[in-house]
């Protein structure tokens, strides 16, 4: 997709959504790289035609910066620290400068959960005059914590390379 600029940007506490940030950018081609959302600015984001943006679903949506303090607090079982080192979902589309390409998005969860992340995700791109290529789409972790089910990095790859044709239709 040589004439497309896309970026996946992601927020991920304990790696399950930016492992598939970083499968979903290897689907969208060799150029195209996994940003956190404190990479996401600037230069990075300059003419910008696909934007793919993920989380995961905390509480049945995206995170809250107030969730954000209680995880740090609350984590028994976790296998790791939480990484809080980047600015939420939330924030970075609260600051997104306006653009007119388009997007996708994605979350990370367990299978049977309701709620989600994507519909916020998505009104904050549409906010920013960002239009929908497809509808979001869910990855599925195993437990609260991790690991993702067997088989989803190779969808998420697949994913990506099936955006890349979509954007460029
Ligand atoms: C406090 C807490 C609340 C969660 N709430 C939900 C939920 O409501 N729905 C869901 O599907 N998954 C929920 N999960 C699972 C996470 O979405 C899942 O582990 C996700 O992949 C974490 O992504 P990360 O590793 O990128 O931070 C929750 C996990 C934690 C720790």
């Amino acid at each position: 997709m040589s004439a497309v600029k896309a970026v996946v940007v992601y927020e991920s506490f304990w790696g399950n959504t930016a492992a598939i940030a970083r499968a979903i950018a290897e689907g969208l081609g060799p150029e195209v790289r996994a940003l956190s959302t404190s990479e996401a600015s600037g230069k990075a984001m300059a003419d910008v035609d696909l934007i793919v943006a993920g989380a995961p679903v905390l509480g049945f949506q995206l995170p809250t910066d107030g969730m954000r303090e209680n995880i740090a607090a609350n984590q028994i079982g976790a296998p790791r620290a939480p990484d809080l080192s980047h600015p939420s979902m939330r924030s970075w589309l609260a600051t997104l400068p306006a653009g007119h390409g388009r997007f996708a998005t994605f979350e990370t969860g367990l299978r049977w959960s309701p709620g989600g992340a994507t519909s916020a995700i998505a009104r904050g791109l549409e906010t920013a005059g960002y239009r929908p290529v497809v509808k979001g789409r869910r990855f599925v972790v195993k437990g609260k914590f991790g690991p993702l089910r067997d088989g989803e990095l190779e969808k998420a790859r697949r994913w990506g390379a099936e955006l890349a044709q979509a954007a460029v239709s």
